[in-house]
């Protein structure tokens, strides 16, 4: 079987994590604060606040900001419920925008409808490994949190996704563009903002009471993020290398395959195809024994009770995530594209971006 996704781990990997169980220091010492340099410095953010997960990392961040009761933050409705959760957590009152069906970034133009006095921020994530609108987003003038749970290394017009909005997140979970098993980091070039975040992560040795979480990262999991982020770069060719392989194959059965929006770099998080019969088309998949999914489980429009939301009810509908990660192997490669050929030869489908 091969599976929809798994991380990629090797050997330097391994002994990463060795050296820290033998050093007996195993939470949030030198490695965490290792860790925490090497990613802000290489998205280029001045500070890096690492903490136990992306949905850890989006809660502090809506404190850092001050969101709490009866303030609005603008999330989107095709995502994972993780950000509706942060949401909930501040008691803040989330305001769901539609996406745009050919990047399933967030719909700009929806998102302007729905700004109100009470927006107090907007969070926008990359979704795929496909940079969204940030330019236009952030010079709407609301605080932007950009979530790159799925963008890690991702550039927009030459620079990294995450160094765009007041903050950003990231997640290390154990299929995302860097694994450490659970974890995540908030990246800041404001001083105040990092200082929130780091005095809310960690509940102990404080002098005055106020409520804190217990939101660290083991030295264990930076040791493994910071042995993860040195093959970013070859992580993110592989990607593109088996996202070119999956696309010439499209291109040769006139398969329409969507250009990338101007000044983006997609980096592959997830290789997605828009199908008229997406279900049909699981199924043939999982007879060849290809892992196939649906990207996103339901949208939050729904959990809500909410309706309007054309481009996700479509995206929902019709996409399909295919197998692709840097360990995924040649042979496997040419063998998913060649069930993909097989699938949709006489189909007239469409790829997204
Ligand atoms: C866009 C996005 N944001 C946030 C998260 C939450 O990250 P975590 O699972 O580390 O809490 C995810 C996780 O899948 C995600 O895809």
């Amino acid at each position: 079987m091969i599976t929809h996704s798994k991380p990629t781990l090797d050997i330097d990997d391994y002994r990463s994590v060795m050296d820290v169980l033998e050093s007996g220091r195993l939470v949030q010492g030198e490695q965490v604060a290792g860790f925490e340099d090497a990613l802000s410095s290489f998205i280029g953010v001045k500070s890096g606040v690492a903490v136990s997960s992306g949905t850890a990392a989006l809660h502090l961040s809506l404190l850092a900001l001050g969101a709490g009761k009866g303030d609005e933050i603008i999330i989107p409705s095709y995502v994972c419920s993780a950000l509706l959760n942060a949401v909930m957590y501040v008691n803040a009152v989330p305001v769901v925008v539609d996406i745009d069906r050919s990047t399933f970034n967030i719909d700009v133009d929806d998102l302007k409808k729905r700004i109100t006095k009470r927006t107090k921020a907007i969070i926008v994530p990359h979704m795929f490994g496909l940079p969204a609108d940030i330019d236009e987003i952030v010079s709407l003038g609301i605080p932007v949190i950009e979530d790159c749970a799925q963008s890690a290394g991702a550039k927009y017009r030459g620079r990294y996704t995450g160094s765009f909005g007041v903050c950003s997140i990231f997640s290390f979970y154990a299929t995302k563009m860097l694994a450490t098993g659970e974890g995540g980091m908030i990246l800041s070039d404001d001083d105040r903002l990092a200082g929130i975040v780091r005095d809310l992560r960690d509940y102990d040795e404080k002098d005055g009471y106020s409520v804190r979480y217990n939101y660290k990262l083991t030295d264990m999991q930076a040791a493994l993020g910071i042995s993860q982020l040195k093959k970013l770069p070859s992580f993110i060719e592989r990607r593109k290398k088996i996202a070119g392989l999956y696309d010439g194959s499209l291109r040769d059965i006139s398969f329409p395959v969507a250009a990338i929006p101007e000044g983006r770099e997609h980096i592959y998080y997830r290789y997605v195809l828009s199908l008229k019969d997406s279900s049909g088309f699981m199924k043939e998949m999982l007879n060849l024994e290809i892992g196939c999914r649906r990207p996103v489980f339901k949208p939050l429009h729904e959990y809500l009770g909410l309706s309007g939301y054309p481009g996700t009810e479509e995206a929902m509908a019709r996409t399909v995530s295919i197998p692709l990660y840097p360990s995924l192997k040649d042979e496997e490669a040419r063998k998913i594209a060649g069930g993909i050929v097989d699938r949709l030869k006489d189909e007239s489908g469409e790829r997204r971006a």
